[in-house]
C-alpha cells in the first residue's frame, strides 16, 4: 500500500485510542452501520485532508464502510497522532500520508500523494485539497463530484473562490450545519483550547485575565469556558454586533491595544491574520501567555515577536512553549502560534466530533445523491441532516423530547389566529 507514516509499530496503541474514541461516537457508529448496508459511496475514490486523530479515524472507517475507496492526509503537521496513522494503515487498510511534525515540504508532498489517488470526492479541513486542485491539478476538476469542508476558515476561503468564479465543482460547507458549528466550534474549541493551554503551562486560570480575540462560535465557547474556570475574560472584536453580544453576555470588551496591557493569557480565534502584533506584545505584562486556536498560524505575528526578542528558549517545561525575552519581560508563545488545541492537546473530544463527523458522512451521501444537480458554489447541508444527527445524538444520550400535537401543527401553519 502506498503510504507515508512515522512508525507502523505504533499500530496497536492507535487501535486502542481509536476504540476509546469510538465509545463516545455513537451517532457516527449508527451512520456507519447504515452505510455498511446501503453503501452510498460505492465505486467512488475519496481523498480526505483532515487532522489525523482517533476521531478522524472513526470518520474514515465510516466512509470506507459506505463503499468509498479512501486515502487520508494531514491538514496540520502538529495534530497528527502517529499511532492512529499507523493503525489506519495496518489494521483498517486505509492509506495515510501523515507524520507528526513534518516540515512544510513534507506537508505539501502528502497533499500531492492524496491527490494522486485521483478523487471523485474530496474532504477538507481548511480547503487545501480544493486549492491544490484549482491551482495545480486542473486535470482532476471534471471527475470531482463535490467537496466537503469542515471548518470556518475553509468556508471563508471557498466563498472567496466562489466570488472569483473559480470553483470547479460544488462544495458542501459542513461547518455551516447547526450540528457542526453550534457544538464543535463552541463546546469543542472551548474545552480543547483550555486543555492545550493548561497542559502546556500548568497554570491556574482562576483570577487571571484571559483575553479572547474574536467572538464567533469558537470565541463564545472559549470565553464561556475560561469564565467557568474563574478567569476575568476580555473580548476583542471588529464586528459591532458580536461585540455587543459579548458585552451583554457579561464580558469586558475593548480593543487589543488596551487588552494587551491587562491580559495574563491571550488566545486568538478570529480566522483573520496578524491579530497580535509587535505593538501589542511590547505592552504585555511579564509572563504573558500567547496562543492561537484559529485554523491557520497567521493570527499571531510570530515573525515580529522573533524580531523583538533578544533571547529565545524553546520547549519550556518540555512543552510546545517558547519563551521570548522582549526588553525586561518574557512572553511565552504556545505551539508556535499554530492551533493550540491540537498542538498542545488532542483536539476536540470524541463526543462532539461524533456530531461533526456524522454530519460530514451524511453530507457526503447527500452530495453524491445530488450529483449533477448542484451548482459550482458553496452549499449548506440540508436541514434534514441536522435533524437526523441531533435526533440520533439525543437518543444516544437517553434524552426524549416532545413532538408537536396536530393542533400545534395547525396553529404554526395558519395565520388567522391572533390575540
Ligand atoms: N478538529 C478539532 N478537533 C479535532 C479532532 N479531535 N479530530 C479531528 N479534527 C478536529
Amino acid at each position: 500500500m502506498n503510504q507515508d507514516i512515522a512508525d507502523a509499530r505504533k499500530a496497536p496503541d492507535g487501535v486502542k485510542r481509536i476504540e476509546w474514541a469510538d465509545r463516545d461516537m455513537p451517532t457516527l457508529a449508527q451512520v456507519r452501520e447504515k452505510f455498511a448496508r446501503s453503501r452510498p459511496l460505492r465505486g467512488l475514490r475519496m481523498s480526505a485532508c483532515l487532522h489525523v486523530t482517533a476521531e478522524t479515524a472513526n470518520l474514515v472507517r465510516t466512509l470506507k464502510a459506505g463503499g468509498a475507496d479512501i486515502v487520508l492526509c494531514a491538514s496540520n503537521p502538529l495534530s497528527t497522532q502517529d499511532d492512529v496513522a499507523a493503525a489506519l494503515v495496518k489494521e483498517y487498510g486505509i492509506p495515510v500520508f501523515a507524520q507528526h511534525g513534518v516540515d512544510n515540504k513534507g506537508y505539501y508532498r502528502h497533499i500531492e500523494s492524496a491527490l494522486a489517488h485521483k478523487p471523485n470526492i474530496t474532504m477538507d479541513d481548511g480547503a487545501d485539497l480544493v486549492t491544490a486542485i484549482i491551482t495545480k491539478h486542473k486535470e482532476l476538476r471534471d471527475q470531482v463530484v463535490g467537496s466537503m469542508e469542515e471548518t470556518t476558515t475553509g468556508v471563508i476561503r471557498l466563498r472567496a473562490m466562489e466570488r472569483d468564479g473559480v470553483l470547479p465543482f460544488p462544495v458542501i460547507a459542513v461547518n455551516d450545519a447547526d450540528t457542526k458549528h453550534l457544538f464543535d466550534n463552541r463546546y469543542g474549541t472551548g474545552q480543547s483550547t483550555l486543555d492545550g493551554i493548561i497542559r502546556a503551562t500548568g497554570k491556574l486560570l482562576a483570577g487571571q485575565v484571559f483575553v479572547v480575540a474574536g467572538y464567533g462560535w469558537c470565541g463564545r465557547g472559549l470565553a464561556a469556558r475560561a469564565r467557568g474556570h474563574g478567569a476575568k475574560v476580555i473580548i476583542t472584536e471588529v464586528d459591532p454586533v458580536k461585540a455587543l453580544e459579548a458585552a451583554m453576555d457579561g464580558f469586558q470588551v475593548m480593543p487589543m491595544a488596551e487588552a494587551a496591557r491587562l491580559g495574563d493569557f491571550f488566545c486568538t480565534v478570529t480566522g483573520n491574520a496578524r491579530i497580535i502584533r509587535a505593538e501589542h506584545v511590547r505592552r504585555m505584562k511579564d509572563g504573558a501567555i500567547i496562543a492561537n486556536s484559529g485554523h491557520f498560524d497567521v493570527e499571531i505575528d510570530l515573525a515580529a515577536i522573533r524580531k523583538l526578542a533578544s533571547k529565545t528558549t524553546a520547549r519550556v517545561r518540555g512543552a510546545d512553549m517558547t519563551r521570548y525575552v522582549v526588553g525586561k519581560k518574557s512572553v511565552y508563545v504556545l505551539a508556535d502560534g499554530r492551533l493550540v488545541n491540537l498542538g498542545c492537546a488532542e483536539g476536540h473530544p470524541p463526543s462532539v466530533m461524533d456530531m461533526s463527523f456524522a454530519t460530514q458522512s451524511l453530507a457526503s451521501e447527500w452530495c453524491v445523491k445530488m450529483r449533477g444537480k448542484l451548482s459550482n458554489t458553496v452549499h449548506t447541508p440540508p436541514k434534514d441532516i441536522d435533524r437526523t444527527v441531533a435526533t440520533l445524538k439525543l437518543r444516544s444520550m437517553g434524552i426524549r423530547i416532545d413532538s408537536l400535537t396536530p393542533e400545534q401543527k395547525k396553529y404554526l401553519s395558519s395565520w388567522e389566529a391572533g390575540t
